[in-house]
């Protein structure tokens, strides 16, 4: 054994050698708040399953971005919700939409932020599917030109990043083909590349008013008990030309953070979603937890798996306590 095992005790003895050896840190730097924005004035909706969350109409949006550029946050991911759904989601290429009009607001506020845009069709349309139907079924191929309509309205509007979060097969490749004909070349794309049909997003589809009016995702989105398919999904899309990978949930995917990030050489983010936030709310409203601990816990366990960037709803939160701890 070359190393005797009371060294690592050693190495724990006091807080200067705790930080000495410290071997991740989370800082606010990693951290990205996602924002849902309505249409209308004067509205803020609380989120009942997501504690501190609400649904903003863009000109209530101040105090978040003040709050998010203060705490030196560096980006903010905006999900919208059209005043109409329809049966293509015409309402993701308006370019009077929440999204596009919340753009301007931040760019004008805040114009050191950040925007992220999540590009995808389920808040948008009747039936709440990621992509127009055909017979019942997703058209995967149908679906790419209106995924790129909608990236190009947010890049027209000032988007930094457009986040592609439906899962269809190519929409990479289509949407950097659009950006680019258009002169948005400088315009970034995030992938969600891995999406795990998962069951941590139930509070995200009352709050984005998105779930499948009948069926469910996992025709596209991923199986969780899969590994090796999230390296293919991530390489392909990689290769389509995406700046950023996303893997989505955090929590439940540690390996696979790891795993991409090994992969891949590209920047890996990680999306802590709805029902990760949930959960520790509810038991820390219970006192069963302690919410603080537990949140920088889990958003330093993200890090230490690979990830180089975290959303989370935590982001302002837990901003403020890395600042009281002198991070
Ligand atoms: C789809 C989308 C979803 C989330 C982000 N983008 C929901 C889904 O796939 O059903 C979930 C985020 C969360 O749970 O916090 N546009």
């Amino acid at each position: 054994m070359p190393f005797p095992s009371h060294r690592a005790r050693r190495l724990r003895a006091t807080p200067a050698l705790r930080r000495l050896v410290r071997e991740t840190r989370l800082h606010p730097d990693d951290l990205a708040l996602p924002l849902f924005v309505i249409p209308g004035r004067r509205r803020c909706e609380p989120v009942a399953s997501m504690p501190g969350v609400c649904r903003r109409s863009v000109d209530q949006l101040a105090p978040e971005i003040e709050a998010a550029a203060a705490a030196g946050l560096p980006a903010v991911l905006l999900f919208g919700l059209p005043a109409d759904k329809d049966e293509t989601g015409s309402g993701a290429w308006d370019p009077r939409g929440p999204v596009p009009m919340a753009i301007r607001e931040i760019k004008r506020r805040a114009p050191g932020l950040a925007v992220v845009t999540d590009v995808c069709l389920c808040a948008y349309t009747r039936h709440g599917h990621c992509g127009v139907l055909r017979r019942g079924a997703i058209d995967n191929d149908a679906t790419l030109p209106l995924l790129a309509r909608s990236a190009l309205c947010h890049a027209r509007a000032g988007a930094d990043l457009v986040a592609p979060s439906d899962m269809m097969d190519g929409r990479v490749g289509a949407i950097r083909a659009a950006l680019d004909r258009a002169g948005f070349a400088d315009t970034g794309i995030l992938s969600y590349a891995v999406k795990y049909a998962s069951a941590f997003y139930g509070p995200f589809r009352d709050a984005a008013a998105s779930a499948p009016a009948h069926g469910d995702r996992r025709s596209h989105q991923m199986d969780p008990a899969n590994v090796r398919e999230a390296l293919r999904e991530a390489a392909a899309d990689a290769e389509e030309g995406a700046d950023l990978l996303m893997v989505k949930p955090a929590l439940a995917c540690l390996d696979v953070i790891r795993a991409v990030r090994e992969a891949l050489p590209l920047p890996v983010a990680a999306y802590s979603v709805s029902g990760e936030y949930a959960m520790i709310k509810a038991a820390a409203a219970q006192g069963w937890v302690d919410e603080r601990a537990v949140a920088l816990e889990s958003l330093g366990a993200m890090k230490r798996a690979g990830a180089d960037v975290i959303f989370t709803y935590h982001a302002l939160d837990a901003a403020r306590w890395l600042a009281e701890a002198g991070a």
